[in-house]
């Protein structure tokens, strides 16, 4: 039996810990005002949806929105103008404190988006900034002469959206630093006031009773303090012909990381019930260096997300050997999440891809299944449970400026982000303007709430009902994971322990069918195990590992532990 130094899963019931978190993209979700974009309403008038406390909603625990805060919008919010207020885009404060008031009253914790990184240029302390060179705020953001890069340029560090990343003011004549758009400038996180001043952003939304923020590109706050060059490497975009070594990943970020977790903390620590939590964006290919923002288990950021996780192709060996190297390198205590969709990369569904759609689906149910059922916090995005495709959106309908910029190298990221499929009508229920602010996905006919509630056999009643029997089932919540070994190629299979109590998960990433004889402990090889969930085998049926199990293709079986 595979063993690590994290085996253990947790004693207590956290809810950060055990429940499923849904990322809602505001714009895309349901629009309110007939403007064609999503809103707050929008939100709280689906959280029944969400969660009304019975099997017949999806029974997710949290949502993290991303950003709210008044925003000119280059990058969809992520240019924040203002931390501590809504876009009117989305609503007013009221209906931000009803949101919140309407989730909790459901048990939903409400997590935000925090953008630490850079603000909007149009943030009111980059005006400042920029309006003299002895302006107190100058050095809030990060300010250099001409130097003796290409273009007279500080150095050579790039926009990881394009192009150099320092833009020439011309009326106080130096540059300013920005890693993505220039409307998004970087602040200059070495400036204490600029660091005291970010916490007390947070606390605004702390005492407000936001449950906790997921953090920005927050591994890319600090920069080299003598701006040096990066190296070059080989890639494709002049970005990625870079080692990034100087402009992202310095160990400071962790310090801050863990700065932010002191914040949060003191408005209730683990264990009380009251706690606050934070999950970062530490976009690192290597896992070593993104399981540092944990801290040392307990001191720094809650959760990580695992980005070497959900760049995975479909194949059970790379998804088993994603988890065990997580397992193996987090500190003790420190507690893993896994995401296989959000809003900047396209929909997993998509990505793994193949076959007609009764392939597809299989395999999402595949995927769903683990994701639902691996020690850690599982992170669903909106539309995953019904199946939502990336949509090819024509050069005329872009709308991300990554997209725009690239077309037509399919990097941008619109297609993920389409609206909310409710229904079929034409606005699919999402609104009643003829103009949504993306192209509705014309499959809404098929892929929609209405329609996939009513069909036990759809995507949505799987995601609903893995949900549920997970939710009761505390081997898949807080149990320990044992990686199964010595098992068909094609297959993954892990333990979930809790003392004396285990779930087997087995999950058949191929088309072929397979048959094994699971190595399992000792105290479980002669058990009884009944069938939990299965996308084959009939629920509440026996099973005994007394000849080898078949596995069907896209199988994905939950089994729990009856009898010794
Ligand atoms: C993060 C966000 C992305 C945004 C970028 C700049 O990667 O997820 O959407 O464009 O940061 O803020």
């Amino acid at each position: 039996m595979k063993s690590s130094k994290n085996r253990a899963g947790t004693d207590k019931n956290i809810w950060w810990k055990d429940g499923v978190f849904y990322q809602i993209y505001p714009r895309s979700f349901c629009d309110t005002t007939g403007d064609g974009v999503g809103d707050l309403n929008g939100i709280t008038k689906h959280l029944d949806y969400l969660n009304d406390g019975t099997e017949n909603s999806l029974g997710i625990d949290a949502i993290w929105l991303s950003p709210i805060n008044p925003s000119p919008m280059f990058d969809f919010g992520y240019d924040v103008s203002n931390y501590i207020d809504i876009d009117p885009l989305f609503g007013t404060m009221a209906d931000f404190k009803n949101l919140l008031k309407e989730a909790h009253k459901r048990g939903i914790k409400i997590v935000l988006d925090f953008v630490p990184n850079h603000t909007s240029h149009l943030h009111e302390w980059f005006v400042q900034s920029r309006s003299s060179k002895d302006n107190p705020k100058r050095d809030w953001f990060i300010w250099e002469d001409r130097g003796n890069a290409k273009g007279g340029r500080p150095n050579n560090w790039q926009s990881v959206f394009g192009g150099p990343a320092w833009e020439w003011d011309e009326k106080t004549e130096q540059f300013y630093y920005h890693h993505f758009l220039k409307e998004q400038p970087d602040l200059n996180w070495r400036n204490k006031e600029v660091r005291e001043t970010m916490y007390d952003q947070m606390r605004f939304w702390l005492d407000i009773g936001v449950d906790g923020f997921r953090l920005d590109v927050i591994n890319h706050i600090y920069k080299d303090n003598q701006l040096k060059s990066n190296p070059y490497t080989i890639g494709r975009r002049p970005y990625d012909m870079q080692k990034h070594i100087y402009d992202k990943d310095l160990p400071e970020c962790i310090n801050v990381a863990k700065d932010m977790r002191k914040v949060v903390d003191s408005y209730g620590v683990e264990g009380s019930g009251a706690e606050r939590m934070l999950v970062g964006e530490v976009y690192i290919k290597n896992p070593a260096e993104a399981a540092k923002y944990y801290g040392d288990g307990k001191d720094g950021l809650n959760l990580a997300f695992y980005f070497d996780f959900s760049y995975k192709s479909f194949k059970a060996a790379a998804f088993r050997d994603a988890v065990s190297t997580w397992e193996g390198i987090l500190p003790v205590g420190a507690w893993p999440t896994y995401f296989l969709s959000n809003h900047d990369q396209p929909r997993h569904i998509g990505r793994y891809s193949k076959g007609g759609n009764g392939e597809i689906d299989m395999r999402a149910r595949v995927a769903a299944t683990m994701l639902l059922t691996l020690k850690g916090t599982p992170f669903l995005y909106y539309g995953e449970e019904l199946g939502m495709r990336n949509l090819h959106i024509k050069k005329c309908d872009l709308k991300d400026p990554v997209g725009i910029r690239y077309w037509p190298i399919p990097i941008g990221r619109d297609m993920a982000r389409t609206p909310m499929q409710w229904d079929d009508t034409d606005g699919a229920g999402f609104t009643a303007s003829k103009t949504p602010w993306l192209p509705i996905n014309p499959n809404r006919s098929r892929l929609n709430v209405k329609a996939e509630t009513k069909d036990e056999d759809s995507l949505l009643s799987f995601y609903r009902k893995l949900i549920w029997k997970r939710k009761e089932t505390p081997e898949l919540t807080s149990g320990a994971i044992e990686i199964l070994p010595n098992i068909p190629k094609g297959i993954f299979a892990y333990r979930r322990v809790v003392g004396d109590q285990s779930c087997l998960i087995i999950l058949n990433f191929e088309k072929g069918s397979k048959s094994f004889l699971p190595e399992l402990p000792e105290d479980s090889k002669d058990a009884v195990f009944r069938v939990l969930f299965s996308t084959h085998k009939d629920e509440g049926k026996n099973i005994e590992f007394k000849s080898p199990l078949t596995i069907q293709p896209y199988e994905a079986t939950i089994l729990k532990l009856e009898a010794v």
